[in-house]
């Protein structure tokens, strides 16, 4: 009885410890590839620039299904932002407009510093955490 609610309790945080590794790692896909799709889109190379879009698009879509999991539907609206942002400048960098795609890139961006505000704190070691 003591034993299995144990294993429970154990089981249940390695599950949001995970959860939250994954989250971090999105995030990091979408950040991480704002600055080279940015460069891709100033090159006029629209098809790299697409590429780059849609993993952006992709990690958002994660992110939005993990905070409509938390049950916050501010999260989840900034993330679809982002999302459909991230969409926008993969069609046009994929059809050549590159100067449409960089306005577009203001769809994506607007929504980081509002969803930091909201969601994410510092930790006493100087880590972030989700909130
Ligand atoms: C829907 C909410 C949301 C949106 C939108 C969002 N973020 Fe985040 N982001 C978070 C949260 C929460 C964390 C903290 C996660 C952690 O470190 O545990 C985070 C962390 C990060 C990190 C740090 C990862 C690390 O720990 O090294 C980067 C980089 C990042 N975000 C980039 C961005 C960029 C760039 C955008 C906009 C293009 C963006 N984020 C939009 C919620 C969001």
């Amino acid at each position: 009885m003591t034993r299995s609610l144990m294993l429970m309790l154990t089981l249940g945080l390695g599950f949001a410890m995970a959860q939250d590794q994954e989250y971090v790692a999105w995030m990091k896909a979408a950040g991480g590839s704002m600055g080279p799709l940015k460069k891709a889109l100033d090159a006029k190379a629209g098809k790299e620039a697409a590429e780059h879009a849609k993993k952006i698009e992709a990690a958002f879509a994660k992110i939005e299904q993990y905070w409509a999991g938390k049950n916050a539907p501010d999260a989840v609206k900034l993330a679809q932002t982002a999302r459909n942002g991230a969409k926008e400048v993969a069609a046009a960098a994929e059809a050549g407009h590159t100067d449409h795609a960089l306005q577009s890139i203001s769809a994506i961006t607007s929504t980081c510093k509002s969803c930091h505000d909201a969601h994410r704190e510092k930790a006493a070691d100087g880590s972030w955490k989700i909130k």
